[in-house]
């Protein structure tokens, strides 16, 4: 039987087992310790949601490397109705670095479309992105997605790391939104 659980008021039933995800995450992690061979590379973890993914990813990370924490803080522009977010908390410099972002689920990709933009200004050596989840079904924006762990459909999901409304990041497998009647 399809384990479930109930986050607020949304019912999801088990879709990425917590097995299936530490043997992806490995396997990418075996790719950057081949790909950054002799390089120390910066690690970004975008937070909240990567906190869980980015403590995995790093302990399977056997080259000398940084790892920094960043959040983006989401406002409103002053003439304009369009989402501003801000990259705060970059406090390591990254200059001349080979930095890796670390990001939990890429949808649209306007996040980490907006990410680069702003990390490319600091003149990075490169700059590589690490995703957990990539749902290619809703990308609107052209993004090279290095790494990714896997590709998911369009459906929403929450657990480990990713939350529905703040709530389901504690979950050790990856849970999929049940739709209701009519929802999707
Ligand atoms: P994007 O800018 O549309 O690529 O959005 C990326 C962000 O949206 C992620 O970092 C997540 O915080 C959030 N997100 C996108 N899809 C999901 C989902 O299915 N569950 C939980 N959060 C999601």
């Amino acid at each position: 039987m399809t384990k479930t659980i109930k986050v607020k008021d949304k019912e999801f039933a088990v879709s990425i087992p917590a097995e299936q995800l530490q043997k992806e995450v490995c396997r990418v992690a075996q790719e950057i310790n081949r790909d950054y061979a002799g390089r120390q590379p910066v690690f970004l973890a975008v937070l909240n949601g990567s906190f869980i993914f980015a403590a995995d990813l790093l302990r399977e990370i056997t080259l000398p490397c940084e790892i920094s924490f960043v959040k983006l803080a989401s406002y409103q522009g002053v003439n304009t109705t369009g989402e501003i977010r801000e990259v705060i908390g970059l406090n390591t410099d990254i200059t001349g670095r080979p930095v890796i972002v670390v990001e939990d689920i890429v949808d649209t990709g306007l996040t980490m479309a907006h990410m680069l933009d702003t990390l490319k200004s600091q003149n990075p050596a490169s700059v590589d992105i690490c995703a957990l989840l990539l749902k290619p079904g809703k990308l609107q924006v052209s993004l090279d997605v290095r790494y990714c762990c896997m590709q998911i459909p369009n459906d929403f999901i929450v657990g480990y790391g990713l939350d529905y409304d703040g709530f389901g990041r504690n979950t050790k497998d990856i849970y999929t939104l049940i739709p209701e009647n009519g929802e999707k």
